[in-house]
């Protein structure tokens, strides 16, 4: 029992390992952190607003956590939160680009309205934060790691970066709701902008992977369950620690061999 543990520990252990989570403050990032951190590693957390009621953070309560204000879309608040890590607990080794925003139902009616109106602003700011904000984060962080002996991203894309949106989810809502592309978009630049780098820093020790996520359970009204699931051979949506393994096993040399590649989460949606 003893040796395998040590074994597992070997493969999956982040110990001595500095990783910079971004979106942190949401509903999954404080659930990688609490992996990573389980796992030995020490982890900068960046978000542009630390107040969200669905932040986990503040339970987390480890010395091996520090909280960075970071917005992705700017280069320079990037840089300036990669400086405080470097400063407070060494070069960051791993880093997750989760941060992203969506389109939630009580969103504005015409961000949810038809693909013909959708508004030119909406397109902007979805794809500024999803896309470019982790463009920039591999430019400022991954590029750190390039020159600094090697390291390992994980960028957090969605099912809908793979397939489209199932529109008839929503045809039970009394306004017509359609889920964006521009979220579908920007998860699918996500995972182009992988691969890219996968074989741009390969020579530098600096390996890039994908997470494909399903959708998890947050309270969303029963209709839009009952109607998501039916899609879902597990019969259910993920619960938020679903994810962790994935996480662990990415950001450890379990994963030595992998680069450019995604892993897709679904509980088999994406099957039918
Ligand atoms: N929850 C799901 O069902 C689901 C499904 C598929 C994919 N995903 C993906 O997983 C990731 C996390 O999802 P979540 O449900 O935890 O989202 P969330 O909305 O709970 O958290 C996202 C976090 O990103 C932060 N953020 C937004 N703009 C930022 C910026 N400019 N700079 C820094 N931080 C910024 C927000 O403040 C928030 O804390 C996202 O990439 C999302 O697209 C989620």
């Amino acid at each position: 029992m003893g040796n395998a543990s040590n074994k597992t520990m070997e493969l999956f252990g982040l110990s001595g390992k500095v990783a910079i989570v971004t979106g942190a403050a949401g509903q999954l990032g404080g659930e990688y952190i609490k992996s990573l951190l389980s796992a030995g590693a020490s982890v900068a957390a960046f978000d542009i607003n630390f107040n969200s009621t669905k932040s986990k953070l503040n339970s987390l309560n480890s010395k091996k956590l520090i909280s960075i204000e970071v917005d992705i879309t700017k280069k320079k608040s990037l840089n300036g939160g990669l400086k405080k890590v470097v400063k407070t607990l060494g070069y960051p080794n791993i880093l997750i680009n989760n941060a992203a925003i969506d389109t939630p139902p009580n969103s504005d009616e015409q961000d949810t309205g038809p693909f013909e109106t959708y508004p030119e602003s909406s397109w902007q700011m979805m794809m500024d934060v999803n896309l470019k904000g982790t463009f920039f984060a591999c430019q400022v962080i991954g590029g750190h790691m390039a020159k600094s002996g090697g390291g390992n991203i994980i960028n957090i894309s969605s099912l809908y970066g793979v397939l489209s949106p199932d529109q008839r989810i929503y045809e039970y809502k009394e306004k017509p709701f359609f889920k964006p592309a521009a979220y579908s978009v920007s998860k699918a630049g996500v995972l182009g902008l992988t691969k890219y780098l996968a074989t741009y820093w390969a020579n530098h020790n600096v390996r890039v992977n994908a997470l494909v996520l399903g959708g998890v359970f947050n309270n969303q009204d029963e209709a839009f369950i009952d109607n998501y699931i039916t899609k879902v051979p597990l019969g259910r949506m993920a619960r938020e620690d679903e994810y962790n393994g994935a996480i662990l096993f990415l950001a450890s040399d379990a994963s030595s061999y992998m680069t450019g590649a995604n892993i897709v989460i679904d509980g088999g949606f994406s099957c039918w």
